[in-house]
């Protein structure tokens, strides 16, 4: 075990989040040098940190497992192969101790050799003569209390650091190191997810892959020598250090024309349709959490729409479709669309996206189907372990609060997770005269009953009319046009 540890590593060796650590490095608790937390800093805040048990670990497990079901248990063990490889990693962790101890033995015998062969020596000499000694045989390989929880965990998973963005997330399981980077939130390059295309093609500076599967793309044999491999074809053997580009605005995301099938249909109430897209394998939809694309049905009828998942799941697409009498697009998702049935995708659009940086806590407010942009907004934070959060649903009726049980499952499960639901009692669609007063009530009352709210990062996303007013409430405030952002839904 090194003498410094990433936050991500400390925080899963504690069983605390990266979020923690980062408010104690912030306040001053906790010192770090270049990202890195000494472990003598660890072990000071976190004395008893080799007595507890995973609780912690296993309660954000248990939280992922419910945001992205089944596929943790699938996830659970990597390859056997993988597993081997890690264990011969840490073998050699193993040989560096044996090693020390050998050290420690030698010390011993030179110390007979001087207590036999020093007549005289004082106490104090003996005491300074083993200080100088006892230093070197410990420098470097510190055994510490964490050493053998943190050799469990690199049995089961490896850490990632990529480079320049010092982004950092851990592969576990079964998992690519493209899969795993997503599962974490990083958005790295990537095209096909399947070996073709090359988009994901990255340079591994230190650390060792396995390729998981062949790929057709060809890797020239001097960027192969230099370390290039793909990402969504390999996995970590040991913990890695990358170089690869991260995106981090919307112009790094390529513009998209995919066909997808409808992979299920939902009726939740006569308003509001859940439409599920699945892309091909080979084709997958790279984005943003937060943005939308057109969708385009049965050749005629289209709309945009925003996408209500994460992109952590790029094959699997989520839309709540909101019915609009009159309107050609949502008459015909409503009454004419079947499962199995083509759907054009083009995009991604839209500027609707996190503010991975802030450090400031994270408002939500989504009127009516505005719970669309925002569910994937959230489902991203969550994927960053960001803490903080406040979502505030405003229902045109109580039947637009139309999927209550997903922020309810958030708020039960995550402790710094707050979520509360307001029913309007009138269409938030149509905001004419005293409707609009009413809102503003509404708001005011919100606000009022959480003042800290003005100190965080406010979105806000549902039909125009209700963004307009909302918007013009918080800017109103003197917040910067940075803290508000926007997403008008059809
Ligand atoms: S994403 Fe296409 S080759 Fe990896």
């Amino acid at each position: 075990m090194t003498g410094s540890l990433s936050l991500t590593r400390a925080a899963r060796l504690i069983g605390v989040t990266r979020a923690e650590l980062q408010r104690r490095i912030k306040h001053g608790e906790m010192v770090s040098h270049d990202g890195m937390i000494p472990v003598s800093e660890l072990l000071a805040c976190y004395p008893d940190a080799q007595l507890e048990d995973d609780a912690e670990t296993r309660r954000i497990a248990q939280i992922k497992e419910r945001a992205f079901g089944k596929r943790v248990f699938e996830r659970a063990l990597p390859e056997p192969e993988v597993l081997a490889a890690r264990i011969t990693e840490l073998g050699k962790t193993l040989a560096t101790s044996q090693a020390q101890v050998e050290r420690f033995k030698e010390l011993l015998g030179r110390l007979w050799d001087k207590l036999d062969g020093t007549p005289g020596l004082s106490a104090a000499e003996l005491k300074e003569w083993l200080e100088q000694e006892v230093d070197l045989a410990t420098e470097p390989g510190f055994i510490n209390p964490l050493a053998v929880k943190d050799n469990v965990l690199r049995v089961m998973t490896a850490q990632v650091t990529i480079l320049p963005s010092r982004h950092d997330f851990m592969v576990e399981g079964h998992d690519s190191l493209l899969e795993a980077a997503m599962r974490a939130g990083i958005p790295l390059s990537y095209g096909c997810s399947g070996g073709n295309c090359g988009l994901c093609k990255a340079k591994v500076v230190s650390g060792e892959v396995r390729k998981t599967r062949n790929h057709d793309f060809i890797i020239p044999e001097a960027e192969k020598a230099a370390g290039y491999v793909l990402l969504c074809s390999n996995t970590a053997v040991s913990d890695l250090v990358i170089e690869a580009p991260v995106a981090d605005s919307v112009q790094d995301i390529p513009f998209q024309q995919i066909e997808a099938h409808v992979k299920a249909i939902g009726h939740i109430n006569d308003d509001i349709l859940l439409l599920h897209l699945q892309t091909p394998r080979t084709k997958r939809l790279r984005f943003l959490a937060g943005q939308g694309v057109t969708l385009k049905l049965g050749q005629t009828f289209s709309a945009l729409q925003a996408i209500a998942s994460c992109p952590c799941d790029d094959r699997n697409l989520l839309f709540h479709i909101h019915r609009q009498p009159g309107n050609l697009f949502s008459d015909y998702a409503f009454d004419k669309l079947r499962t199995h049935d083509a759907v054009e995708i083009e995009g991604p659009q839209g500027e609707f996206i996190l503010h991975e940086r802030s450090p400031r806590p994270l408002f939500f407010f989504a009127f009516d189907c505005g719970f669309a942009p925002i569910k994937s907004l959230i489902e991203h934070a969550l994927s960053l372990e960001v803490e903080d959060i406040y979502l505030h649903w405003i229902g045109s009726s109580r039947q637009h609060i139309y999927l209550p049980n997903i922020a309810h499952a958030w708020d039960d499960a995550l402790d710094d997770f707050h979520y509360q639901e307001h029913v309007a009692g009138f269409d938030l669609r149509n905001l004419g005269g005293k409707r609009e007063e009413a809102l503003i009530k509404l708001l005011q009352d919100i606000q009022i009953a959480d003042a800290a709210m003005l100190q965080g990062d406010i979105y806000i996303a549902g039909p125009d009319e209700a963004v307009t007013v909302a918007e013009r409430f918080f800017l109103e405030f003197g917040l910067p046009k940075t803290r508000v952002s926007v997403s008008r839904v059809k």
